[in-house]
């Protein structure tokens, strides 16, 4: 069993299943089937309480095409031809332990980039993280720990840590971890290995990509990695907002948790970015996504900038 399995199985009772150990596969269903294969308003009904319970993510009526096209790679991978005998397995004991991660998967939106939102990047580096280090409060430490929360494959944690890792020239004696966290275990392995397409490094700028990337030797794979100084900076995890507890040392000076809170209503946004003040040094930074607001929320937070936060 994969390491990233194992770990799972401590806290959650469910693993990975491959395409080929699915019983539907065995069954020689046709699954010309899943194409032409429609959602019922009962079965979205039943599916987007399930997710909304497992990982929070509300699925208004207007999502059901998106769920459903999402949902049809699980029925293709399982040799299933309805969306109702999906229901029947997921929502069997034996189906939800082997189908859970899966559909988590395909139901979170993962798009990301490097240095998306630049603004945040040139904020911390001005003026967070000169604060941070620089500040006489006698708990100003050297070691900055930073938290990419909803990390997804990983481009804002590898962006931070370039930024850190430019910082840190100017700053001597300047240490920094940066924790990676997201539900999604497909997006984490991603991350984890730190290859990218060519064309999708475009934001960062030239000489960072000089130093921090390392293009692939064959010419016709237009891929690049992240070099292993940066990658060992950072630590991925799985992290699902909605557990009872974060496995997550506290006494954070960044977080970044950026276009994820937005999937949520706004009760179970309160309690997550509460989590997050939980775990935040005074003083400490959060930041948002562009289209979030913490605004009304009764926390001890002072905004800063348009979508950033200090903890009081
Ligand atoms: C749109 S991506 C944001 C990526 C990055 N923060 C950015 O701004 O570019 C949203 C991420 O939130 C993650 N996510 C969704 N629900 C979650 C939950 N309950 N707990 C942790 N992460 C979650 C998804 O897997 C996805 O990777």
């Amino acid at each position: 069993m994969p390491a990233e399995n194992a770990e799972l199985l401590t806290t959650e009772p469910f693993t990975r299943q491959g395409m080929s150990s699915s019983p539907a596969d065995t069954n020689g269903n046709d699954i010309k089937g899943v194409f032409s294969a429609r959602l019922s308003e009962k079965d979205f009904r039943r599916l987007s309480a399930f997710i909304h319970e497992a990982c929070g993510i509300t699925l208004p009526p207007a999502k059901k095409t998106m769920i459903e096209g999402r949902i049809r790679k699980r029925l293709r991978a399982l040799g299933l031809d309805s969306y109702h005998k999906y229901c029947e397995f997921l929502f069997s004991p034996a189906g939800l332990r082997a189908e859970y991660l899966n559909l988590i998967d395909v139901v979170t939106t993962n798009k990301t980039d490097f240095f998306r939102e630049p603004d945040h990047f040139n904020y911390l580096y001005r003026n967070v993280l000169p604060e941070l280090v620089h500040s006489s409060r006698p708990d100003a430490g050297k070691t900055l720990h930073l938290w990419s929360a909803a990390c997804s494959t990983g481009e804002e944690a590898y962006t931070l840590a370039m930024v850190l890792s430019e910082f840190a020239r100017t700053c001597p004696g300047l240490d920094f971890s940066i924790l990676a966290t997201d539900i999604s275990t497909m997006v984490l392995e991603k991350a984890r290995l730190g290859i990218y397409d060519h064309d999708r490094v475009n934001p960062i700028p030239m000489a960072l990509r000089k130093k921090y990337l390392l293009k692939s030797r064959n010419k016709e794979k237009a891929l690049v990695r992240i070099a292993p100084e940066l990658r060992d900076c950072v630590t991925f995890r799985r992290l699902n907002f909605l557990d009872e507890k974060y496995d997550v040392k506290g006494q954070m000076e960044v977080v970044f948790c950026r276009n994820a809170l937005i999937y949520f209503d706004r009760p179970t946004q309160v309690k997550i970015v509460s989590r997050f003040v939980n775990l935040m040094k005074h003083g400490g930074y959060l930041f948002v996504g562009h289209s979030e607001s913490l605004h009304g929320m009764d926390l001890s937070l002072e905004q800063t900038a348009a979508t950033v936060y200090r903890k009081k």
